[in-house]
């Protein structure tokens, strides 16, 4: 009787990891692969290789990959992950004969879903651990679902028994079969040598026409090898994004742990429900966010800051004891400690706003290096510009960043002070402890100390209006 290859007593089992992701998600219609669609803010199979590579070296790891290729590859190739295509996307089954040749070296595989992002290690690390204790051919993971529809239903060999006989896919289930609330998370482990000897008996025998990878069970069976489930606890950790609801599902409870695990590590989150933060941003203790922000992407906050409400933070540093205001747009910005923006401050990328300055009401930001203490408080636009310490930007300060062709910079040193309304035409210098009066449209470089004035003359012509009143004529 053939049995599973048990591995040599010696050394732990080579161990690779496949991840399914060569779908199309015909369920979702959209024009977007379906493993690229966003949970938590990062792609479902970003979500799962996360997951994978905790548990094995990202070598070892092997995505399948087929819709989309191209895409799909360019997405997470930063990873160090491996690659299989399956250039036809003949089902899951068929993904797996095409990993093949990659399977060869390694003693045993565990097969993960691209599409069910909230499998974590140490799930896999026990259903690997399970697998190698049992000498199975195939361990599945398994769990207990209220509603069970859609996915595979686990048939035993007997209530108590832990091995399996079938799984059986929704659209070929008997009435009785429908019953079953033990599902199939579409999560496996195979010793990869009864794998490779079995896995050309999958028939397309099915509505589908598919080669089932749940059809192993069976033909594993049939070989006479031993093919255990392992249930899971927390079918919380199985659910698969196949439809537009059940990623909407799914993004919610990923956040709604995201801001729990955030308030048990000290960060007060007032209605987190209306809060959406993204699974990779790091806030400090003592940090308190206000309700309806968007913290988003690799963003990091220090402790001891205020967000207040409907800000959108995206790719950001923001140092300890910031404030930032309400309805402030941050993206890829750096803000410095104690620091107060808002409200209504847009940062755009590159801005870095310096130790404790001010960056207020309806001002915009971009590749904007503003010095420590330096205020920009009101109606500005400061884009290509290096500012010193201590500096003054008055309300409704421009810099002209852009001639119609080229980006040129504006420098204001330490200690400058720029009257309200000021056009600054770059490429210019104000000089350190300098004065631009105000509305004054400075052209050329003013040197340190000095007062430049660029304006027109104010000019009185007294009784002018008077004039226009009575006669309806003017003199110039
Ligand atoms: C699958 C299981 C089902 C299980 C459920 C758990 C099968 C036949 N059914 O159903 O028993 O309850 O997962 O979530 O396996 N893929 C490929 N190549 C293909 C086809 C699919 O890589 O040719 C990938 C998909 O991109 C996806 C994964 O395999 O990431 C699962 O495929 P999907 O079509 O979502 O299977 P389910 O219908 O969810
Ligand atoms: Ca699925």
């Amino acid at each position: 009787m053939p049995t599973a290859k048990v591995n040599h007593p010696n050394r732990a089992p080579r161990t690779a990891i496949a991840i399914m992701a060569a779908g199309k998600g015909t369920r979702l219609k959209s024009k977007h692969p379906k493993v690229l669609h966003e949970v938590g803010g990062k792609p479902l199979l970003a979500h799962v290789i996360a997951a994978a590579i905790k548990v094995a070296p990202a070598k070892d790891v092997f995505a399948i990959i087929g819709h989309e290729a191209d895409r799909v590859r360019e997405s997470v190739a930063h990873t160090g992950v491996s690659f299989v295509l399956q250039k036809e996307q003949r089902g899951t089954g068929h993904a797996l004969m095409t990993a093949r040749e990659a399977l060869k070296p390694y003693d045993v595989v565990i097969v993960l879903s691209g599409d069910a992002p909230l499998i974590t290690s140490s799930t896999i690390e026990k259903l690997r651990d399970f697998h190698t204790s049992r000498k199975a051919a195939m361990t599945l993971l398994t769990a207990r679902m209220e509603n069970p529809t859609g996915y595979g239903r686990i048939i035993r060999k007997g209530a108590k028994k832990e091995e399996v006989q079938a799984i059986v896919e929704q659209n070929s289930l008997s009435a009785a079969q429908k019953k079953i609330r033990e599902v199939n998370a579409g999560f496996y482990a195979f010793s990869v040598a009864p794998l490779l000897r079995n896995i050309e008996n999958l028939s397309t025998d099915n509505p589908h026409h598919e080669l089932y990878l749940t059809d192993m069970a069976e033909v594993l069976n049939k070989a006479k090898e031993r093919v255990v489930a392992f249930p899971t606890g927390d079918a919380y950790e199985v659910l698969g994004g196949n439809t537009r609801g059940e990623l909407v599902d799914i993004d919610r409870r990923i956040r709604t742990a995201k801001c729990q695990r955030l308030m048990a590590a000290g960060v007060t989150i007032f209605y987190p429900e209306t809060c959406v933060i993204d699974s990779d941003v790091e806030i400090g203790a003592d940090t308190t966010i206000e309700p309806f922000v968007q913290i988003l992407g690799a963003t990091h906050i220090g402790s001891d800051c205020r967000i207040r409400s409907y800000g959108v933070i995206s790719n950001s540093k923001i140092g300890d004891g910031v404030l930032v205001r309400p309805g402030c747009v941050i993206d890829g910005a750096r803000v410095d400690k104690t620091a107060v923006i808002g409200p209504y401050a847009h940062l755009r990328p590159g801005s870095e706003i310096g130790e404790g300055a001010h960056v207020g009401n309806f001002v915009e930001a971009k590749n904007l290096r503003l010095g420590k203490g330096s205020k920009a408080d009101h109606l500005t636009y400061l884009g290509d510009a290096e500012i010193g310490e201590g500096v003054n930007v008055g309300a409704g300060t421009i810099t002209c960043n852009y001639d119609g062709v080229n980006k040129h910079k504006t420098v204001i040193e330490d200690g400058v002070f720029i009257g309200s309304d000021a056009t600054l035409v770059a490429p210019v210098r104000v000089g350190k402890g300098a004065y631009v009066g105000a509305a004054s449209c400075i052209t050329d470089d003013v040197p340190a100390d000095s007062l430049a004035l660029g304006r027109a003359r104010q000019i009185v012509k007294q009784g002018w209006t008077k004039s226009k009143r009575s006669t309806g004529k003017t003199s110039q």
